[in-house]
């Protein structure tokens, strides 16, 4: 694992950025593993800045959502599909065939959940995966003890994530959801995990450098042989 520990979530953010363009670059057809939550927001500005600017082009990139809530319409402000949309994708030259979600209004969410197995193979795999760190080490929504073979799937939320996602939803907290799963992920040719703030601390030591258990699903990335993981200092204080 690469770790790199920067001042402040915004320089973290913009790092984050000239990463994710500069893999895009070096492979105009990037296949990009997107996700959704307050840690990606600095990088999505700058990545929606850099495009304005004509300093990457977007328009052979393929994305795929990491996961999805479910009993939520994805026309909800807060679905994944709607962040996605309303903090990078709109901005950008995307087509519109090439963003790929996670249908949670599917009649039939668990074939939905092998159907985007299918499709992420069917383009050749995640080339760039994206990723954050839940407070307790999840994820996507592969919360604690979530196999490291797991695909994507559908999955119960914990307490503690319905407690995080109370700031969204309010009283009606999704309480299932749609995520790729460890396995899945980890089959990414390359992967970027963010983290800001001392909130995280705790977590971001356990999985960076405590046992790779499934207790710590984030911990996983540590047998990931192309991982990046880009901090602020906050979020890397408690690193041994
Ligand atoms: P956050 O969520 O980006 O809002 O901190 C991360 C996560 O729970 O995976």
């Amino acid at each position: 694992m690469k770790i790199f520990v920067y001042e402040n979530r915004e320089i973290l953010g913009k790092e984050a950025a000239k990463f994710i363009a500069s893999a895009i670059r070096k492979n105009p057809k990037l296949v990009l593993g997107l996700i959704t939550g307050e840690t990606p927001l600095e990088c999505y500005k700058e990545l929606v800045r850099m495009y304005q600017r004509g300093e990457v082009d977007f328009s052979q990139v393929k994305t795929f959502a990491l996961d999805e809530y479910l009993e939520l319409p994805l026309s909800h402000p807060y679905s994944c599909k709607s962040q996605l949309l309303e903090t990078l994708l709109r901005y950008l030259n995307i087509p519109h065939k090439n963003m790929h979600f996670l249908d949670a209004s599917s009649p039939n969410p668990a074939s939905a959940c092998q159907a985007y197995e299918e499709e992420i193979k069917r383009v050749g795999g995640i080339d760039l995966q994206l990723l954050g760190i839940g407070l307790n080490g999840h994820l996507g929504l592969n919360e604690p003890g979530s196999p490291f073979d797991s695909r994507t799937r559908i999955v119960e939320l914990t307490e503690t994530t319905k407690t995080y996602l109370a700031r969204y939803f309010g009283e009606r907290v999704p309480k299932k959801g749609m995520t790729m799963g460890l396995g899945t992920i980890m089959e990414a040719r390359e992967i970027l995990l963010m983290a800001h703030g001392q909130a995280k601390a705790d977590i971001v030591a356990k999985a960076l450098k405590g046992p790779v258990t499934t207790k710590v699903p984030a911990s996983i990335l540590q047998r990931h042989p192309a991982c990046t993981v880009m901090l602020d200092k906050a979020a890397a204080s408690r690193l041994p």
